[in-house]
């Protein structure tokens, strides 16, 4: 293949950040281009993500490799949305992925009571983390899949949209994600960063707040990686002309109570009736002041949960996608409770709640497959909570009786309960970071 009079092919492209040269901007366009349509194959682009994985990509690199990630696709165009005739500005927000973050279904509708517009693009969860659009989906009627009219349509109407991605958006990480899954190269930081930020680009929205979640239940375990995560992405968005800022936020330990599908719903809708668990509303409002400042308005989010405002903005966003608010949710017919073994301080480890949850039914192990709404776990006692021998810590739910023992199992090696003290809440802020 030549771009003017050059020539370029994938193998020198692979050799070149083999042996950690920087690559050109026509290089980086014509590789993900290629790839994209096929005419690089995917042994050649996994050989290119092994050799990211182990070389980086500098600042320069990242921007491009997003950017052509990004003109795969479509781009959406929000200038120019309107709420009740006034022109508003679209902001968002990005969590890399724990276990009971549920935090998007609540801040969405949230920020939708004041004057902006939501477009929250969502995924669906693979392995131990939820996803989105799996939460919602427990909710009778509620449909995922927008076109770019429709999602517009409900921002003008509701201010909040929560929707998957449609087939043009990014189309070069839908295929390079799908390789790095089976390659060993997911755990790559400009991977990530460039793959995640080219979807919320590619959503059109002007200003964009990110949770990066640093502990077990995270991608990120470790501080430092999680805020050079937070740094490269926040690095991306600002590149590209959005107003990005990134939160850093702890994930040792499970959000909230609940932890699968139908189980997150229930506890969203609490927090929204001016309830709810503390770390689940100190993080989304934590998020929420941070997402306002980005489109220049500073004000305390809590009023909004408490009174109803947010609720009623939920409400609205539900059966804007045919989602009936007030149906039953799905109840799982089998349910199992863990007791503490001894006296002391509980410790609960997020990866291990997730894993439980996950074995429960409430997660897939391939993509594509259906998950069980119903199924999770709900966590009677959290993190730093005092307890007796014998007291009831967790339920395990499912509606297949045959995953309970292995979901309990999974559930009593997550849980401690010693004489060393809790580690604090799960959402707590350790870093921030502002690009405006
Ligand atoms: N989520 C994404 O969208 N991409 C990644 O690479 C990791 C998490």
């Amino acid at each position: 293949m030549s771009t003017g009079s050059r020539r370029l092919d994938a193998v020198r492209i692979i050799e070149a950040k083999r042996d950690g040269r920087e690559l050109d901007d026509d290089e980086v366009d014509w590789i993900i281009d290629a790839y994209t349509r096929g005419i690089v194959p995917p042994e050649q682009m996994a050989a290119l993500a092994m050799a990211v994985y182990f070389r980086g990509l500098s600042g320069r690199e990242l921007a491009r490799w997003t950017a052509a990630m990004v003109a795969s696709g479509t781009r959406l165009d929000l200038a120019g949305l309107e709420r009740g005739g006034r022109l508003v500005p679209t902001v968002d927000k990005h969590s890399t992925g724990g276990v009971g973050d549920a935090v998007t279904l609540v801040l969405t509708p949230l920020l939708a009571t004041w004057n902006v517009a939501v477009p929250q693009v969502s995924g669906r969860g693979l392995g131990h983390t939820g996803g989105t659009l799996d939460k919602l989906e427990a909710i009778p009627g509620w449909r995922a899949d927008l076109d770019a009219d429709g999602m517009r349509r409900i921002l003008r109407e509701t201010g909040a949209v929560i929707c998957a991605a449609g087939g043009d958006l990014a189309p070069a990480d839908r295929a390079l994600y799908a390789l790095r899954d089976v390659t060993g190269t997911v755990p790559s930081i400009p991977l990530i960063a460039s793959s995640i930020m080219s979807k919320k680009i590619a959503e059109g929205t002007g200003a964009l707040v990110l949770d990066v979640k640093c502990g077990s239940g995270a991608f990120m375990t470790d501080r430092y990686d999680a805020e050079e995560l937070a740094r490269a992405m926040v690095g991306i968005g600002t590149d590209a002309g959005l107003r990005c800022g990134a939160l850093v936020t702890a994930m040792h330990t499970p959000l909230g109570r609940a932890v699968g599908n139908a189980l997150e719903v229930a506890e969203c809708v609490e927090i929204l009736a001016g309830g709810g668990p503390a770390d689940m509303i100190d993080l989304t409002c934590a998020l929420a002041e941070e997402a306002l400042r980005a489109v220049g308005i500073i004000d305390d989010p809590r009023p909004r949960l408490a009174d109803g405002r947010a609720m009623d903005s939920y409400r609205a966003m539900i059966r804007a996608q045919g989602g009936d608010p007030d149906a039953p949710l799905p109840v799982a017919p089998h349910v199992e409770t863990l007791r503490a073994p001894a006296d002391g301080v509980l410790r609960w480890d997020a990866l291990g709640v997730g894993r439980g949850s996950w074995l429960a039914g409430a997660g897939r192990t391939r993509p594509g497959e259906a998950v069980d709404a119903a199924a999770g776990v709900m966590l009677a006692r959290v993190e730093g909570d005092r307890v007796r021998a014998g007291e009831a810590v967790a339920t395990v739910h499912a509606s297949d009786a045959a995953r309970l023992a292995g979901a309990v199992d999974e559930l009593g090696s997550a849980l401690t309960v010693a004489d060393e003290p809790g580690r604090g809440p799960a959402g707590a802020v350790l870093g921030r970071l502002r690009g405006w």
